[in-house]
């Protein structure tokens, strides 16, 4: 019998919730049964017998309906196994990946208590043009390097399937 996960995701540009699908087929393929929701939709966890939770980081700060899921959930998350994953900066450079790592783990130490089974961050997307009111205006203030920054996409989806398939390894003993 297959073991239910929910992926519960957050984003703003839509590149998180790609890749929280791609994530969600490469664990249906492992052979979970996996419902994908945005994270600030969810009322119960009672179905699910782990969870993913991914969400970008937009100025410092992860997602706010991330943080605000973990907040509501706790007490059920304690029980179940979690894994987390974050996008974030918008190339594949070294030293900003570091950067962007340091302030995901900044944002989970808010949660003395979360344990999770895997933490990734990943390359985003940089879509100004799908950005929504009011962060499209970010994009746009004189004084941010964003202004000159051109559109791209340097998602990794080869590290985002094997992120995946590493995960359906780990969660494969909580299956019944
Ligand atoms: C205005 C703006 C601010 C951003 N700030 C950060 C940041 O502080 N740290 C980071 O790692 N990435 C940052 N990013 C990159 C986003 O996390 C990346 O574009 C991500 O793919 C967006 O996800 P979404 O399409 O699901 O909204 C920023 C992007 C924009 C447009």
């Amino acid at each position: 019998m297959s073991a239910s996960v929910l992926v519960a995701y957050a984003t703003r540009a839509g590149s998180t919730q790609e890749v929280a699908e791609e994530i969600a087929e490469n664990l249906r393929e492992s052979g979970f049964e996996v419902d994908m929701q945005p994270a600030k939709k969810i009322r119960s966890l009672d179905p699910y017998k782990a969870v993913v939770l991914g969400a970008p980081l937009y100025m410092f700060h992860w997602h706010k309906d991330a943080l605000n899921f973990l907040a509501r959930n706790r007490q059920l998350l304690e029980g179940k196994p979690l894994a987390i994953f974050a996008l974030g900066p918008m190339n594949r450079d070294e030293k900003e990946m570091t950067e962007c790592r340091e302030q995901l783990d900044k944002e989970l130490a808010k949660f003395p208590w979360l344990d999770p089974i895997e933490t990734e961050l990943f390359v985003g997307r940089y879509a100004p043009d799908k950005l929504p009111f009011p962060m499209s205006l970010v994009t746009k203030m004189p004084a941010t390097p964003l202004k000159d920054l051109p559109p791209s996409d340097s998602r990794d989806w080869d590290a985002i399937r094997s992120w995946a398939k590493k995960l359906a390894g780990r969660l494969m003993p909580t299956k019944s």
